[in-house]
């Protein structure tokens, strides 16, 4: 989604804007601009298409300033364009503003406020520069909080005033933003990988506080405009760790750093055979919760599919798995005896915040599985799992899908040790699989191994529909597989439990539609051998992902990659590697944008 960078200091603020932005481009975005305070005057460029077009644009212009915004935009109202593109200005041309969210009663301010005024764009954003204008007494910062007064809905807003450009103003609600401190300059940003280049020494706002940002530093302020102190944090990622290191994409490289990651999930969380967190639940908290909710979207959804078997199957409580989107509108049954589970890498997701905020109200704790600290999700949840899967770039999640599943693992032997059951052997079989993880992991990723899928991609450049299918936990890895591959090579594809295919969609296999089956787990083996050969009859192309040593299923299916033998409960994180790099390689030869798929964004900050 839309990604915002300000800068007041000692450099050239056009120059940290467009190296800050160029940083955000993995968030997804279709248009940018700059806005920065010359002499009297705020000098806006903007142009619709990839940061390049705004970089070429301005290239002769030799722009210089201490103060600038800056923004790449996702369209919500109003198509791509130059001038729906951000900052918009007032309509005396002296504020300058970027917005990411979406401000509801746009229409409303409108009508109410600036029926007489002329606007450029089509955009909800453009109202809050006109309001300042309107609004406006002498303070910009008083002005702010008029505003802020009768905006409706989500917002990060970073605004600067040409009367007043020894400041910028910066405000939340909803949408992240992060401050850097430098050292005679400060900084905001939607995300960190913006700041790295320049300060490790951070803030995070909370809603409603008014960030004022100097060359001498930031001042935090509540409503009343009254100073609030505030804790400094370290930003613990490398700048290396948001860059490509040599490899063509982020994702294929997020997807290569996966053993090393695992070993950072587990790392520090088994101890003498016993799981621990950050956090201490007694039997008696774990005991009296009698259901669990996962609570997420997409791949994170994905996860907690796996997640609900994991606890079932270790804790024996029972647990229902939601789309965030879904959860609060059909009004859950909730209370005190209920754990909600949020799951998260981005940990601003506007819905699986919103459905965290819903759980709370509503009297339950709630656990976040999450990969980025200080997140709106992380300060929010009673309990926080961290995946530590570092920076994911990369619009199609690949580490930290995986990492979130280790977590569960290791959330479900937790539960199950604290609520004191009998079922230490098997407790102790997955932390064992778990710790062989990242070397088995990192024994997959061979150029043999890459070769061979990569073949089997070529053969489904031309697909129009792909089937995945799987039982049990296969099933789950379908279902992220399947997502995997629509997101970035466009090719529609579908994830079935097999045993329902036959109930409807086996209408539609034939030999123009491909099938890669997921037959991992044993005790479901008998049963998705049956399905194959149903689509088999068919006279679907199939591949399947088989266990290594697997050579009954070779024998009637066109193609099998292995993967290497792993105790059956932890298999999915290993089977979902082959399914990722599919969709990859298939990406790849039908020439997709990989690392920002079309209409796509990394990190979902509207409803
Ligand atoms: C996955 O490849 C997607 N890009 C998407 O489904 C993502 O998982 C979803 O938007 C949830 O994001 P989150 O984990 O940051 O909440």
């Amino acid at each position: 989604m839309c990604g915002i960078v300000g800068y007041i200091g000692k450099r050239n603020a056009v120059d940290v804007m467009l190296q800050g932005l160029s940083k955000l481009e993995y968030r997804g975005y279709d248009s940018s601009g700059i806005a920065i305070v010359q002499g009297s005057e705020v000098l806006v460029n903007k142009a619709e298409g990839k940061l390049v077009n705004l970089q070429n644009k301005i290239e002769d212009l030799h722009l210089e300033s201490s103060i600038g915004i800056g923004h790449t935009r996702w369209a919500t109202h109003g198509r791509p364009s130059d001038y729906n593109a951000h900052p918009h200005t007032s309509q005396n041309g002296k504020f300058a503003v970027v917005h990411n969210g979406i401000v509801e009663n746009y229409l409303r301010l409108k009508e109410t406020y600036l029926a007489d005024e002329v606007f450029t764009s089509e955009t909800d954003t453009e109202v809050v520069a006109h309001l300042l204008e309107k609004f406006y007494n002498g303070s910009f910062e008083e002005t702010v909080v008029k505003v802020l007064d009768v905006l409706e809905g989500a917002y990060a807003l970073v605004m600067i005033c040409a009367d007043e450009s020894d400041k910028i103003i910066a405000c939340r609600k909803d949408s992240p933003m992060v401050l850097g401190i430098g050292d005679g300059e400060s900084f905001i940003a939607s995300d960190v990988p913006a700041l790295l280049a320049y300060t490790r020494e951070c803030m995070y706002i909370e809603q409603g506080e008014l960030c004022v940002l100097t060359q001498d530093g930031i001042t935090i302020k509540n409503h009343a405009l009254e100073v609030i102190d505030k804790e400094v944090h370290t930003i613990e990622w490398d700048a290396e760790a948001a860059e490509k290191d040599g490899y063509e994409h982020f994702m294929l490289k997020e997807i290569f750093e996966q053993p090393t990651v695992f070993k950072k999930t587990i790392a520090g969380r088994i101890h003498g055979g016993e799981v621990q967190f950050d956090f201490d639940l007694s039997a008696e908290q774990v005991n009296s919760w009698n259901k669990i909710y996962i609570v997420a979207c997409g791949t994170a959804y994905h996860a907690g599919l796996v997640g609900k078997a994991v606890i079932e199957k270790l804790a024996r409580i029972p647990v229902e798995v939601e789309i965030a989107s879904e959860f609060r509108y059909r009004e859950p049954m909730l209370d005190e005896h209920t754990l909600v589970i949020v799951i998260s890498q981005s940990g601003e997701t506007a819905d699986t915040v919103a459905a965290l905020r819903e759980a709370k109200k509503n009297g339950c704790k709630v656990m976040a599985v999450t990969n980025v600290v200080g997140s709106a999700i992380a300060r929010e949840s009673d309990y926080v799992i961290y995946i530590w899967a570092g920076p994911e770039i990369s619009v199609a999640s690949t580490k930290a899908y995986t990492t979130m599943l280790i977590a569960e693992y290791l959330l479900g032997v937790y539960l199950a040790q604290q609520k004191g059951m009998d079922n230490g052997a098997l407790r102790a079989e997955i932390l064992e699989g778990l710790q062989h993880l990242p070397d088995i992991a990192e024994t997959m990723l061979t150029d043999a191994y890459l070769e061979q899928i990569q073949k089997a991609a070529e053969g489904y450049k031309d697909a129009n529909d792909i089937f995945f299918i799987g039982r049990g936990l296969d099933w789950a890895i379908a279902l992220e597989g399947s997502l995997k591959l629509k997101e970035i090579s466009y090719i529609h594809a579908e994830a079935y439990a097999a045993g329902e295919l036959k109930h409807g969609t086996l209408a539609l296999v034939t030999d123009e539609t491909p099938v890669i089956a997921i037959c991992v787990q044993d005790a479901t083996y008998d049963k998705i051998a049956s399905n194959i050969k149903e689509v088999k009859a068919r006279e679907a192309n199939v591949l399947a992902i088989i266990n290594e040593g697997d050579e009954e299923t070779q024998k009637f299916v066109d193609e099998t990659i292995a993967i290497p033998r792993i105790h059956n409960f932890v298999a999915p994180v290993l089977a979902v590697i082959p399914l990722q790099l599919i969709s990859y390689y298939t990406a790849k030869v039908r020439g997709c944008e990989i690392d920002q798929p079309r209409n796509l964004a990394k990190s979902v900050t509207v409803e």
